[in-house]
């Protein structure tokens, strides 16, 4: 798979709760009610990848023990910044490579990733890490940019592949095996999402981890 152009969000960073709260509402809302169905006596220890700006931040419950990472400073700032405003104390965040973590594996019970794995070097790698770090029997929660095989639509999307590269910083084209090759993981539920004038812009997969 190519590199992306600009892997770094830094430009980006200042504008980019304007471009993105909207087209990608519906999968945070996603996240956050994913996590409210899983409340338990002990805090859920839940791991976002990519946390970006931090726009799960409004729709996550209370009671979970909380750990973001991004490998960009200034989305870090921006993420860091809302907790401060949220004022939560169960919130922690880190900087560090989505394809090289340095958490311990089977340290989450749930990890999720919204359109990260889109925006890194190597979705696969990333998507093996991500399963690493995660408990035997917890989930894992993607939401990303998945072409069709051969459907008209996803060749349309094709064609701004080089634009979204080059502007917005992440792929239009991963093949959902990306996802669903690994005997690590029982795929759940599988829906189109993020809704942009009726147009399905992501894919939300769930998954737990059964070995
Ligand atoms: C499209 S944004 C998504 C942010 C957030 N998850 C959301 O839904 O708004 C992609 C994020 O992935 C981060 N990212 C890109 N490559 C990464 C990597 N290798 N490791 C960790 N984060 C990465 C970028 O810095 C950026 O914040």
């Amino acid at each position: 798979m190519k590199k992306l152009v600009p892997r770094d969000y830094s430009l980006i960073a200042p504008i980019y709760d304007k471009i993105f709260i909207r087209p990608l509402s519906q999968g945070h809302k996603e996240l956050g009610h994913l996590l409210k169905t899983k409340t338990r006596k002990t805090p859920l220890k839940v791991l976002e990848v990519g946390v970006g700006s931090g726009l799960t931040f409004d729709h996550l419950p209370s009671r979970i023990q909380y750990t973001g990472i991004d490998i960009n400073d200034r989305m870090l700032g921006l993420a860091q910044k809302k907790i401060l405003k949220i004022g939560r104390k169960d919130m922690t965040l880190s900087r560090m490579n989505a394809q090289k973590m340095s958490f311990k594996e089977n340290s989450y019970d749930v990890v999720m990733a919204s359109s990260v794995l889109s925006a890194v070097d190597s979705p696969l790698k990333a998507m093996k890490e991500m399963i690493r770090v995660t408990k035997k029997g917890g989930t894992i929660a993607v939401i990303a940019n998945v072409r069709e095989e051969r459907s008209i639509k996803s060749q349309f999307i094709k064609l701004f592949d080089p634009m979204t590269k080059k502007f917005l910083g992440f792929r239009t084209d991963i093949e959902l095996k990306t996802f669903t090759r690994f005997k690590e993981l029982e795929l759940v539920e599988c829906k189109k999402i993020n809704n942009v004038f009726g147009f399905p812009l992501s894919t939300f997969l769930l998954f737990r981890k059964i070995k």
